[in-house]
């Protein structure tokens, strides 16, 4: 049985990753032994299986006799451990949740209902360094899919609406407690039904826009509001998320020689941890809408096409009904007015299991079997 070593195990990715495992049974098939990077010696979690005392994660020497590494410590981490490991001579499989080493020649980004052929081609020529996807992408590429597979793409731009998970836990507190000041700001107003809504209103208005209102993780207000910038400003009108976008895709497809133009607006709002996207694709021919409709649903078992009506888009493509499932629903499909070749596209996946924990899973997974 494989020797993997995880990293990283307790924080929200990883804790989602553990749960996963839990619930395919993924650790009957290694020998997992847990590290940390301030309770060695300590318990190793239950993870139905037994396994050895926690050892320390900056030891070089231990992470040495690991077969794989799975690691969702983040990126920091990453930049610390792994060049020394490699420079050891440690020739390990390494699967990495944190971007650190995602645009490296070496690396494959892994998303393998998609680039399951990138991934057996490079394991095939000694590859090792196994990295996930950023979020928005992976769960872009899982929905649409089919329509990449059949290379109908020519060019796409997404409009993200982003949930707060991808900033991280913190982030995630932040967002309910802001939610919470607010409602308790127009608590007796709310409970008068004879009260005035522009009272509620501007008094809701003056809370979000005050000192007062817990900020301290996203630096504005995200309840009520929203956040139209996610991660650093590349100087060039361009968000690194953004940016992302185009590389990434381009990357995971193994088409960074040839790329697809894909570039768009990243924006944060209220969800929780549920990533929404809006798409404009311009298609290299003019498909009919139920072939693509066919190619979307048959890419792979999550990608679920939601027909473009009113009652079962507002129930089904929403981070409300997807959030906690693997589910990568696809809606709002229709020709737009500029013509056959452009298609709108509406998805939502959630970030921690497609866009965080499930491909690293699914990786290890790969190197097992
Ligand atoms: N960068 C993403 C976000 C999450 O901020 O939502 C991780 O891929």
């Amino acid at each position: 049985m494989l020797k993997v070593g995880f990293v990283g195990w307790r924080g929200m990715v990883g804790s989602v990753l553990m749960q996963r495992m839990r619930q395919e049974n993924d650790f009957a098939d290694i020998e997992p032994q847990f590290f940390t990077t301030s309770q060695a010696g300590g318990a190793a979690p239950n993870v139905g299986k037994a396994s050895p005392a926690l050892k320390d994660a900056k030891n070089i020497d231990v992470l040495k006799q690991m077969e794989v590494i799975v690691t969702c410590q983040g990126g920091d981490y990453t930049s610390e451990v792994f060049p020394q490991l490699r420079a050891a001579g440690w020739n390990g499989h390494w699967i990495d949740a944190a971007s650190t080493l995602r645009m490296e020649d070496d690396a494959v980004i892994i998303l393998d209902p998609v680039n399951m052929h990138v991934i057996k081609d490079a394991l095939a020529n000694g590859g090792n360094n196994w990295i996930g996807g950023n979020c928005t992408v992976s769960l872009m590429l899982m929905a649409l899919n089919g329509l990449f597979k059949a290379d109908l793409v020519e060019w796409a731009t997404s409009m993200t609406y982003q949930a707060a998970s991808g900033a991280g836990a913190q982030n995630m507190r932040e967002l309910i407690t802001q939610m919470g000041v607010v409602n308790a700001s127009v608590a007796d107003l709310l409970a008068d039904p004879a009260s005035a809504i522009l009272d509620i209103d501007k008094q809701v208005a003056d809370t979000i826009r005050s000192e007062a209102l817990p900020q301290s993780n996203f630096g504005v207000p995200l309840a009520g509001s929203l956040i139209p910038w996610i991660d650093k400003d590349l100087g060039n009108g361009q968000s690194k998320e953004e940016w992302k976008g185009g590389v990434e895709t381009n990357k995971i497809l193994g088409r960074s020689a040839n790329p697809i133009v894909i570039d768009g607006l990243c924006v944060r709002i209220g969800a929780m941890r549920c990533h929404s996207q809006a798409l404009t694709l311009k298609l290299r021919k003019d498909v009919p809408l139920d072939e693509i409709n066919q190619m979307l649903a048959e890419a792979n078992p999550w990608a679920k096409v939601i027909p473009n009506e009113r009652e079962v888009s507002m129930r089904e493509l929403t981070p409300a009904a997807i959030t906690g499932t693997l589910t990568t629903p696809v809606g709002r499909l229709r020709k737009l007015a500029m013509g056959g070749e452009y298609l709108s596209a509406f998805t939502v996946g959630d970030q921690l299991l497609w866009g965080a924990a499930e491909p690293l899973r699914r990786m290890l997974r790969i190197l097992v079997e």
